[in-house]
């Protein structure tokens, strides 16, 4: 059998291909088509994840039957959105977010979509949030996609913070390819000893999957909390 050559990941193929999926597979109503719109009309980086990702940790919070979920880095609560509206009823998302800008405009993008009550926004440095959530209930999913600079910390937390058997998501582990070198700088440092701490830590069983969408070429690590 012969097979084809395989196609150049060329930009208009890729996005054609982004939109088509997410068109096929996707409703997004309209408190998360403002949530995004939001983030440029404040003058925000146009970060969110993907609607496919966004999508992915829905279900996969529905999947492990998550009751409550710990996001690190809120940005406009485009992603924190998708979480809420995975859980319960009596379900909690506790999302962080270190500048108090971001954390407004979250806010008011949760409202709209009918999901503040289960939704704890915490303004501040996570590093200094974290500690405090010691002793809650631990939490049965935890997304990290905030400073890459601290991917350790926030992973040594979901550790501490998790249950065992929970899923741990932490977005950005490709960065353009950029995670295959050595010196590309503080981010993908960052992003390269977390992936190292995947492998090492014998508190995580994990993968990666790349991914290439609206927001170009990235990827997710996901990993057990065995
Ligand atoms: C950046 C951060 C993100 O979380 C993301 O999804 C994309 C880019 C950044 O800091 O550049
Ligand atoms: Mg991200």
């Amino acid at each position: 059998m012969v097979h084809p050559a395989p196609l150049d990941p060329v930009p208009d193929r890729w996005n054609g291909v982004d939109t088509y999926l997410t068109e096929t597979l996707v409703a997004q109503d309209d408190a998360l088509i403002a949530s995004i719109a939001s983030l440029a009309a404040e003058g925000m980086p146009e970060i969110e994840v993907a609607p496919l990702s966004g999508k992915f940790l829905h279900l996969l919070a529905r999947l492990a039957g998550a009751r409550r979920v710990l996001e690190i880095g809120t940005l406009g609560a485009y992603s924190t959105i998708w979480l809420a509206r995975a859980l319960p009823e009596c379900g909690r998302v506790v999302t962080i977010e270190a500048e108090p800008r971001n954390a407004a405009v979250a806010r008011r993008n949760l409202e709209r979509a009918g999901v503040a009550g289960r939704v704890d926004v915490r303004a501040g440095r996570a590093a200094d949030i974290l500690p405090s959530l010691a002793g809650s209930e631990p939490f049965d999913l935890v997304f990290i996609d905030a400073d890459k600079e601290s991917n350790v910390l926030y992973l040594d937390w979901a550790a501490r913070l998790g249950r065992s058997g929970a899923v741990i998501v932490v977005d950005n582990v490709v960065r353009s390819g950029h995670v295959v070198e050595t010196d590309a700088g503080s981010q993908v440092d960052g992003v390269r000893a977390g992936l190292e701490m995947l492998r090492d830590d014998p508190r995580f069983e994990a993968t990666a999957l790349q991914t290439l969408d609206r927001k170009g070429w990235d990827g997710l690590a996901i990993a057990l909390l065995v």
